[in-house]
């Protein structure tokens, strides 16, 4: 297992420990979540007693594998803990998400979430967000306008294509366009501007929602509150 490996499964192990018997619980999705699901699979195969919601197929899919009851917004309102992955984490613990194309979905469960816990490697943590390629999520018609609206904001951008080719589609069947800021001083504001533009459905940036941050590092971890509630 590789270091940054062994750093994403500390932070998913010492994750796993926020969840307690009758959680409604949120599942991420990306490789740091994956171990948290594996993890988890394990309290509920001892006999932890939860409900999940899923916020991706493939976290779907290995949920079922580990024996995860899961449920769905139909059947409750609130999740107590979310725990999920991010692509960059500032210093107030406002995060870039999407590497793996489930924002929309992400952030649908972060925002029902009471307690919203990010889990990373050490690679993560970053001065200013803006390095990694934001992800936006686009309706597919006329995605080539909202390019160049997204231009204007002082981004590359490039639409996300597949290994055959073709464009990547989001679970609801849309585009995503990484969009390559360099620097994001003001997640606030930028995430008010990319809302404004039409066909944009949603961005990677989750600002003000995060309450914990759990970074392995080396062989431990470190954990940061965040500012949310206070
Ligand atoms: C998927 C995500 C992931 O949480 C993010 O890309 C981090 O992934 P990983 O833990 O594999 O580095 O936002 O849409």
């Amino acid at each position: 297992m590789s270091d940054f490996e062994a750093e994403k499964t500390l932070a998913a192990l010492k994750s796993v420990e926020y969840i307690e018997d009758g959680m409604a619980v949120g599942l991420g999705s990306g490789s740091t979540a994956r171990h948290f699901v594996h993890a988890l699979g394990e309290r509920v195969r001892q006999g932890l007693v939860i409900k999940a919601i899923p916020t991706s197929k493939k976290t779907k899919a290995l949920a079922i594998k580990e024996g995860i009851p899961l449920t769905d917004f139909g059947d409750i309102k609130r999740l107590d803990v979310t725990v999920d992955g991010a692509d960059e984490i500032d210093p107030n613990l406002n995060l870039i998400k999407g590497g793996g194309g489930a924002l929309l979905r992400e952030k649908i469960v972060a925002t029902a979430t009471d307690c919203f816990i990010v889990v990373a490697d050490s690679r993560k943590p970053v001065a200013t967000l803006g390095a990694f390629p934001l992800p936006v999520e686009v309706i597919p018609f006329g995605w080539q306008n909202v390019a160049e609206s997204i231009k204007k904001l002082n981004s590359a951008v490039e639409l996300r294509i597949k290994e055959n080719g073709r464009p990547f589609r989001t679970s609801q069947r849309n585009f995503v366009l990484d969009c390559r800021f360099e620097e994001i001083p003001d997640p606030v504001s930028l995430g008010i501007e990319l809302r404004r533009i039409i066909g944009v459905v949603e961005h990677g940036l989750f600002v003000g929602m995060t309450d914990t941050a759990i970074i392995g590092k080396n062989d431990s971890v470190e954990i940061i509150s965040g500012i949310r509630g206070r």
